[in-house]
């Protein structure tokens, strides 16, 4: 049994699709009606659940991120409960809001108390589960990678002071488990007979997972195009202005040796680097955990999908817009010890220089990032009814 619970904690990823979706037909994925009755008076949620799986185009790996639909359906849930914060005013989607690619648009982000987090909030659903845009070992969580699984990032925020401000998880449970239609939901997604295994703890914590890994947007205007040209990234793409075609071409050669924007499970990618923005870092991201002097002002490179509705930017959300981000790899790139070879040439920080036309061509290409629709999904939205 150990060894199920394993499963569901590490990579969810299966690459036989086509086994999965013979399969989602035979489940029965409805309610009992008496059942149904008693969530329908509190939540919008559909009689025929969710389907939360995710099959990526072929130019993104072609894989399929499997998610059981009741868990992710409860992960729904609780995603959006203020009763997972102490005061019960704060849940997960106070700080990750969907449309706006599930951060907030501030800085910092207010939480329970009156304090705000020491960093910026950090996108979802800009990728179909971290696995699958980080690569299998590399998913780190966090703009230090502190935490290895959505399970651990979301104890981890339950439990911040800041944040949701509780100390037992217990008790958030045994506060839910009150509801009929939370005892609904927990059996349809962890029957009681097969999952004798799991504290209630973990229950919760492998529902908001399996939610939180299933946001996926990868159907915007690059990805149409991308899918058209099967994965050739330097084409031409027709249905770009000349300005976005350009700001590709530049993005090809200066931005996505890190930031990359297509299949890279299985790769050992960029995951974390230092991108020069100081001298000093007041915040020495994941070397303020390793005390390692060489991961002194590293930190998380972030996903850019949907990168258009993320501002502000940088681990501390210093930049509001994307024209001063583009400025910093253009002009502000800082000599720092551990400042990434790739923005380096000749042992010097690599300012691009880039003048007017080709910094509008950059932010351009970035804005065809954006999958609003995908973010905007009904099974991504607060089901509850206020
Ligand atoms: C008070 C605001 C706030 C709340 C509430 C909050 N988050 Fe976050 N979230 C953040 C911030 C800030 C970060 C980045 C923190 C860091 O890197 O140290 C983050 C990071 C994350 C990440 C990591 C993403 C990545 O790419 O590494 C995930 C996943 C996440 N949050 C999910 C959740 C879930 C699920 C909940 C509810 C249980 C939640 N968050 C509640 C602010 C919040
Ligand atoms: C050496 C790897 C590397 C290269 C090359 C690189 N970046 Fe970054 N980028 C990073 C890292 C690391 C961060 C986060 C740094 C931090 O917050 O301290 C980042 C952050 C960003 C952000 C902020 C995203 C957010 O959600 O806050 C944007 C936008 C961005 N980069 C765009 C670009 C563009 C455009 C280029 C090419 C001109 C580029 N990057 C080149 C590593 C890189």
């Amino acid at each position: 049994m150990k060894t199920k619970l394993f499963l569901l904690l590490t990579a969810t990823v299966v690459m036989l699709s086509s086994c999965l979706k013979d399969d989602s037909k035979t489940f029965t994925q409805g309610y009992k009606s008496e059942d149904y009755e008693v969530i329908k008076a509190s939540l919008n949620l559909p009689l025929e659940v969710d389907k939360y799986t995710l099959q990526l185009p072929e130019v993104l790996g072609s894989f399929t991120v499997a998610a059981n639909d009741k868990q992710a359906t409860l992960g729904r849930v609780l995603f959006y409960d203020k009763r997972l914060s102490s005061t019960n005013e704060v849940n997960c989607a106070s700080c990750h809001l969907a449309e706006k690619a599930f951060t907030d648009g501030e800085q910092f982000s207010p939480g329970v108390t009156s304090e705000r987090t020491s960093r910026n909030t950090l996108a979802l659903g800009t990728f179909p589960s971290f696995n699958a845009y980080y690569g299998f070992g590399g998913t780190r969580m966090f703009w230090d990678n502190r935490a290895s699984s959505v399970m651990e990032q979301s104890e981890e925020t339950m439990k911040n002071p800041v944040e949701m401000g509780n100390t037992d998880l217990k008790e958030v449970y045994n506060e839910l488990i009150q509801e009929r239609y939370y005892q609904i939901l927990f059996e349809n997604a962890f029957p009681s007979n097969q999952n004798s295994f799991m504290t209630n703890e973990e229950k919760m914590l492998s529902a908001i997972q399996s939610f939180v890994s299933s946001i996926g947007c990868f159907n915007s205007r690059y990805d149409q195009e991308l899918i058209e040209h099967k994965g050739r990234k330097e084409d031409t793409f027709a249905s770009f202005t000349a300005q976005e075609n350009r700001g590709k071409q530049l993005y090809n050669t200066n931005c996505a040796s890190c930031h990359n924007l297509g299949a890279v499970a299985f790769s050992t990618g960029i995951v974390a680097a230092n991108n020069g923005l100081d001298l000093n870092y007041s915040d020495e991201g994941i070397g303020e955990i390793s005390h390692d002097p060489l991961q002194m002002g590293v930190f998380k490179v972030p996903m850019l999908r949907n990168v258009e509705l993320t501002a502000p930017y940088m681990h501390d959300g210093r930049f509001a817009t994307l024209e001063q981000v583009v400025e910093h790899y253009s002009s502000g790139v800082k000599d720092h010890p551990n400042l990434h070879e790739k923005l380096k040439s000749g042992g010097s920080p690599k300012n691009l220089n880039l003048n007017e036309d080709d910094k509008q061509a950059l932010v351009a290409f970035l804005k065809t990032l954006t999958d609003r629709n995908s973010l905007l999904a009904s099974r991504y939205s607060d089901p509850f009814k206020h």
